[in-house]
């Protein structure tokens, strides 16, 4: 059993539930026009966090398993296979992005200067990697050999 992988699978739940509560949260605060709390900065802290241990998981998992392998025989190759592109280039590369996104977005946050602007620039940042994390994930919807499931498998 790889408990890197079922680590990763599982993490991801967090992952969703903390930036779905994040972008939630702020949506709903500009709507009000609440005032910034420690418990926003709080669940973006959290949301952060599971971003920098997916992110750990999934750089070991790419580095110790087949798809660095097959980058290093060849990127014409892998970019011809589907599933081969997807977890060697897309996966890895987009969901770098939206971690990057997260960072940005937690200082572009802490330097806004108003409350407002704060809740606008949760939304963007963090509105955007949830974004593109909800579309990079492998969900058993997507063309076989890419589709994983939903929970590990014991
Ligand atoms: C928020 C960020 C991420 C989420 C939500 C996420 C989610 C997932 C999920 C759900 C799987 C399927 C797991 C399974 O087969 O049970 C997966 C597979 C994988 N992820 Fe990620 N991932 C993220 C970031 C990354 C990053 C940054 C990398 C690499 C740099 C990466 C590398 C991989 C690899 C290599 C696999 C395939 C493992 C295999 O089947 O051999 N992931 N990811």
């Amino acid at each position: 059993m790889n408990y890197t992988l079922l680590l990763h699978n599982i993490l991801r739940w967090a992952v969703l539930l903390l930036g779905i509560w994040v972008v939630i949260s702020a949506a709903s605060a500009i709507l009000s026009k609440n005032e910034y709390k420690k418990s926003d900065n709080k669940i973006s802290l959290f949301f952060m966090i599971s971003c920098d241990i997916q992110l750990s998981l999934g750089l070991i998992l790419y580095f110790t398993g087949m798809w660095f392998e097959k980058v290093k025989i060849g990127m014409g190759e892998v970019m011809k296979d589907p599933t081969e592109r997807y977890f060697a280039v897309e996966h890895a590369l987009m969901m770098i992005i939206a971690w990057l996104l997260v960072h940005i977005g937690r200082s572009m946050v802490k330097r806004a200067n108003n409350d407002a602007l704060k809740y606008k620039r949760t939304l963007i940042y963090f509105g955007t990697a949830l974004l593109i994390i909800l579309l990079m994930i492998p969900w058993p919807f997507r063309p076989e050999g890419i589709a994983r499931q939903l929970f590990p498998q014991f």
